[in-house]
Parts: structure tokens; sequence; C-alpha cells
């Protein structure tokens, strides 16, 4: 069955503890917490202190998503605050392989990301060291975005490109329930959402719909 990643993205910071104390409680499968650095992209949101704040509050993994143009720089810091998943850009470092090697290193699940208009092949001679790629279904840095249908095409490639490789597949941007079952029909695993699952107070609901 699919997992759910809900994106504390379009949650009330205000009340960021009880959100994720409520998302676990709605059957979310993982907490998807989005680092944009206004630089990689046109938004700023948070970093390691809040990730660290919500740490104690979850026993689901937390899946970082570095939207940043230094992720090299930020690996520890995430590490160190608790996150379980690190998924960086493949658009953002120059040496991608070892930037996945020190993903490894610091114990953590190692993600890549690619923009919507980044290839798959990117990822030819890395799969040994992946354990997670991020297909962006938008362009990165603002939730609520329509889904790019073009990327259904790239999840199919990369399910293939993976077979005997223990890698999962998960996707980013405009999930609703539509287009959730399109995903998973190409391939996908993990289904991040936003604004779906934050549209109304029904968590729990909002989230068995994309399921
Ligand atoms: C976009 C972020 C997403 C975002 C998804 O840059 O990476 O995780 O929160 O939001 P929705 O579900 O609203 O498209
Ligand atoms: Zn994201």
């Amino acid at each position: 069955m699919v997992k759910i990643a809900p994106s504390i993205l379009s949650a009330d910071f205000g009340i960021l503890r009880e959100e994720v104390i409520a998302l676990e409680n709605s059957g979310a499968d993982l907490v998807h917490f989005d680092v944009m650095d206004g630089s990689f992209v046109p938004n700023l949101t948070f970093g390691p202190h809040v990730l660290k704040s919500i740490r104690p509050y979850l026993n689901i993994p937390i899946d970082v998503h570095l939207m940043v143009k230094n992720p090299v720089e930020m690996i520890p810091w995430f590490a160190n605050a608790g996150a379980d998943i690190i998924t960086i850009h493949a658009e953002a470092v120059t040496h991608l392989d070892s930037a996945l090697d020190m993903i490894r290193q610091h114990g953590k699940i190692a993600g890549v990301s690619l923009n919507p208009s980044t290839p798959e092949n990117v990822l030819e001679y890395v799969l040994d060291k992946v354990d997670l790629i991020l297909v962006m279904t938008v362009n990165p840095g603002f939730g609520g975005q329509e889904f790019i249908s073009s990327q259904l095409e790239k999840i199919s490639k990369i399910k293939e490109m993976i077979r005997g490789y223990d890698i999962e597949i998960e996707v980013d941007g405009g999930i609703n329930p539509m287009t959730a079952q399109e995903c998973a029909a190409a391939g996908a695993d993990i289904l991040v959402a936003g604004t779906s699952v934050f549209a109304t107070d029904e968590y729990k609901q909002n989230i068995d719909a994309l399921r």
C-alpha cells in the first residue's frame, strides 16, 4: 500500500506541535519537512532548530526535503537535529555521488530529488547509493500548485530503472485523490501532500482519501 507523507508546509506554524501530533494520529506514515532557503527556491521556511523542536513529539519518521543551494553543508545540521530521511536536489550539488555517501555516513536514509525539467538519467550511476528518489511534480517552492502530468512518464521510467534495487519512489506536488491514483499506478511508493491533507480539519479523512 502507498505511504502518505503530509507536508507541514501547509500546517499552521503557530501550533506546529499540535499539527504534527494530529498528523501522526491521523495515520500519516511520515512527516515531510520542506526546507527552503530563499535561493534555490523563491521561498523561505524553517531549519534544523524547528526540526529539533518537533522531533520529540513524533514516533514516525521525518522526511527532510532540502530545497537549498548548499545541501552538503546542511546535511550534518539536519542529521543531528533528528531527520530520518534527508533528500537533496540533484540540481543543487556538483558531486551527487559523494553527497549521497555523506547522508548514509550520518546513518540516514539517502534521498535524491529531481525538478520537473531534470531527466532521470542523472540517477543512473548512483543507484547503489540512493534509498529514495523524490520526483517533483511541481516546480519546488510553494504549496498549492498544479500537478505536472508529464512527470508520470518519469515515474514509470524510474520504476523500470530501479528494478532489482531497494529504492522507494516518492512524489511531491499537486497530489490530490485523482493524481495520487495516477502516481501510484505509475509506480510511486510514497505520496507527499500539503494542500489536500490540510484542506479541512479532518486530516484522517483527507489522508485516507489519498490512500
Ligand atoms: C513544494 C514542496 C511540497 C509542497 C507540496 O515545493 O516540496 O512538499 O508542500 O504541496 P502541495 O501538496 O500543496 O502541492
Ligand atoms: Zn517537499
